[in-house]
């Protein structure tokens, strides 16, 4: 995984509306990197075919003031969700590093809902940012507007673990997801269904979009974990997308696990 993630969690953030266009735009070399890199991006799931097509924002429903949109497709795959939360969020940082403003649009429509015989899963706008400012000041977590840590964590925190994982983007902020640390040395993640916190997610889409919030979760940790220089085995559980409170999806053993959690 690329070192420079973690630093990049503090910095990104949704750009929900991009505002005037103010003369800086994302150049075709750009574009192509963005291309590139997709596919060298770590997979949650190996074997599961994905790819990006970058079109226009206007040949989507976006209308955030975006330049283009990248629409996600994939093979539909047990853990296809989850995954494209995964690498997704890879690009979503890797944007924020170049200074390119990204925005994961749940809500877009497009027509191609097809492409090279993938299924169409999420689209993400993209700008050109022309002042770093603009993104999330590292060191503020001021706007991180998140639930507390005991509502997500069961059981000893993980100092540079817990309150990072904690900063993870999910759709309309709903946060599906607990961590239960056994205190051995195992982590069960779980896709959770919050109470009352649904945001204008219908609740048949909430597995859909949670699913792929649980995959942003999982780089999170492992970005994190890495960092710390944990090494850990993760054993993916499936989600059958139902409507439970509680659907295990990862269980991570930890390797070098730190006695006093620190
Ligand atoms: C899977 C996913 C889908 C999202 N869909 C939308 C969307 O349709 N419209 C929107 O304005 N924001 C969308 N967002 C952005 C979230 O609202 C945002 O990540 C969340 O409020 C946390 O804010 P932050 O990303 O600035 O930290 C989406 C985020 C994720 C992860």
């Amino acid at each position: 995984m690329d070192s420079s993630f973690y630093d990049l969690i503090f910095k990104r953030k949704s750009f929900h509306r991009y505002g005037e266009p103010d003369g800086k735009k994302i150049t075709p070399e750009e574009l192509d990197e963005i291309s590139e890199m997709w596919y060298k991006f770590t997979p949650l799931f190996e074997g599961i075919k994905t790819k990006i097509k970058i079109v226009p924002g206007k040949q989507t429903s976006c209308d955030r003031g975006e330049e283009y949109c990248i629409l996600i497709y994939s093979e539909k795959k047990p853990g296809y969700l989850q995954n494209i939360g995964y690498i997704g969020e890879q690009l979503d940082l890797y944007l924020t590093g170049k200074g390119i403003g990204p925005l994961w649009f749940g809500v877009g429509r497009t027509k191609e809902r097809k492409y090279e015989g993938l299924e169409y899963v999420i689209m993400m706008a993209i700008r050109k940012i022309d002042d770093d400012s603009k993104f999330r000041t590292p060191g503020d977590l001021s706007t991180f507007n998140r639930v507390p840590v005991e509502e997500f964590w069961e059981g000893p925190l993980m100092e540079g673990i817990t309150e990072v994982v904690r900063l993870t983007p999910t759709a309309c902020n709903i946060q599906p997801w607990k961590v239960i640390n056994k205190g051995d040395g195992t982590l069960d993640v779980y896709r959770y269904r919050r109470p009352g916190k649904h945001g204008i997610i219908p609740p048949f889409r909430l597995a859909y979009f949670g699913s792929i919030d649980i995959g942003i979760f999982m780089l999170f940790m492992d970005i994190c974990l890495e960092h710390k220089g944990i090494g850990f085995e993760r054993t993916l559980t499936p989600d059958d997308g139902n409507f439970q409170r509680l659907n295990l999806n990862a269980v991570y053993k930890l390797k070098n696990w730190p006695e006093d959690n620190k």
